[in-house]
């Protein structure tokens, strides 16, 4: 029973209906609006700007103040104190693992990382140029070809193995788009390194010479992959529910959530802001730029700024730029795009109209940097983003099927043509 109760009424109509209302742990209260449509009305929210579409015990965001807690963890002491492993285990399972589980699980991952050879095949299939988010749509997709032994969406062991196999081969199956695209051999996983440290070895070692994990590098892709892990109910995470709310098997799920990360507005700004950074070029043209982002009539945007949500600043975004000049001393690059990026976002920062529209650095802003810095080509960042935000959208997918629920089906304001005859011939 709701403790509180919304009351709607409608001007010029009968129609006066008490809506309960519920409260969650944390963030604002619902009016539950379920009996609306059987009292022949709808609510209008383009782009859910105003939609709770579900219930989640996931991740909670605070825009306002900055806040992103996962199962109640800020995301800078997991950032500091965790690593990806340990908050893929805290976003599928609800509690951070005691040490046991914690190597269990991370033993499960790490073993799991070879897909099968016949992937090749199908990888050969795609053109030599093709975009890596083109491929990796293609092949999660196809993995559901691979698995029929544990396709059963109501056994709950079926969606844990899948879990594990989706966070383990992600890696693997992004490497190989990238080794697709340079012309290089597929390097095959090794089970003894990192999660990060795997990643890297497939990435760039090859057959003619030793590849050496450098353990900062890695410990840098495990804290990218971490800060993507989730976001709650953001573009491809919805899109991963409402597919799955059809039924749809697991990887095709997953392969609905890496198309709909793939736009500008959403996973691609990383793949964005690397290129706006480069075509700024340098600091004294930051000018025309900001002025174009200011320009109602040019469809420019300073990539890697706003979010639906934070308006006050992305807690990802600060651990990133923080990342960043580790990354970098370590390396012991002084890359002027960072210049750029820094400058920026000062510039931004102090401007009235982002100030007006509480426009700051997300979580792409600093990324692409970093992801540069590691010798990881621009195409290739929303693919690592993809592979971060595996285990959020399979712990949405899981949470979703082992609840009752129902197919996800919005309706419309119709604004058509009203009914007419097809013209006498
Ligand atoms: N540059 C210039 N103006 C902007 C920007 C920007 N990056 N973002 C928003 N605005 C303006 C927008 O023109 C609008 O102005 P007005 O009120 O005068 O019409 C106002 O700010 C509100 O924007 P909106 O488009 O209504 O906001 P939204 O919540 O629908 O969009 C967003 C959020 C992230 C899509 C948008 O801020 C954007 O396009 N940012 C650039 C792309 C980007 O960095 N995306 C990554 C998001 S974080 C990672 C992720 O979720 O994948």
């Amino acid at each position: 029973m709701a403790e509180k109760l919304a009351r709607l009424t409608i001007e010029g109509s009968d129609l006066s209906l008490e809506l309960p209302v519920h409260s969650g742990t944390l963030g604002p209260d619902v009016i539950d609006v379920q009996k609306l449509t059987s009292n022949g009305i709808f609510t209008y929210d383009p782009g859910f700007v105003s939609t709770a579409a579900c219930e989640s015990a996931i991740t909670y965001i605070d825009g306002d103040k900055g806040v992103l807690l996962h199962r109640g963890y800020p995301i800078e002491q997991l950032a500091e104190h965790s690593d990806f492993l340990e908050v893929c285990y805290l976003l599928l399972y609800g509690e951070l693992p005691d040490a046991d589980a914690r190597e269990k699980f991370s033993n499960t991952i790490l073993h799991h990382t070879m897909v099968h050879e016949q992937i090749i095949s199908f990888l050969k299939g795609f053109r030599r140029d093709a975009h890596p988010m083109a491929i990796m749509c293609g092949l999660v997709g196809a993995l559901s070809s691979f698995y029929h032994d544990s396709l059963d969406i109501n056994n709950e062991r079926h969606r844990e193995i899948t879990a594990h196999r989706l966070i383990s081969k992600m890696p693997t199956l992004a490497a190989m788009a990238y080794k697709y695209s340079v012309g290089q051999p597929f390097v095959y996983p090794r089970n003894e390194l990192s999660y990060g440290g795997n990643f890297l070895h497939m990435m760039f070692a090859t057959p003619c010479e030793e590849y050496k994990v450098n353990p900062v590098l890695a410990k840098a892709m495990d804290r990218i992959f971490l800060l993507h892990a989730d976001h709650e109910q953001n573009a491809s995470t919805s899109t991963v529910r409402l597919a799955g709310s059809s039924g749809a098997n697991p990887f095709a799920c997953i392969a609905s959530g890496i198309a709909a990360l793939w736009g500008p507005a959403h996973g691609g700004a990383n793949e964005a802001v690397l290129k706006m950074l480069e075509e700024i070029g340098n600091e004294k043209h930051i000018d025309t730029f900001i002025k174009r982002a200011k320009d109602k009539d040019d469809p420019f945007r300073l990539m890697g700024f706003g979010h639906r949500v934070y308006k006050n600043f992305d807690p990802r975004a600060k651990v990133m730029k923080q990342t960043c000049d580790e990354v970098l001393g370590e390396l012991g690059i002084n890359d002027p795009l960072l210049r750029i990026a820094k400058r920026l976002e000062q510039i931004a920062l102090e401007d009235e109209y982002f100030v007006e529209r509480k426009l700051y650095p997300n979580v792409d802003f600093y990324s692409g940097i970093i992801l540069k810095a590691l010798g990881i080509p621009v195409e290739m960042f929303t693919v690592i983003f993809a592979t971060g935000r595996t285990p959020g959208w399979i712990a949405h997918w899981h949470e979703m099927i082992s609840h009752s629920y129902r197919i996800g089906r919005p309706r419309q304001l119709y604004t058509g043509p009203a009914k007419r005859d097809y013209p006498a011939k």
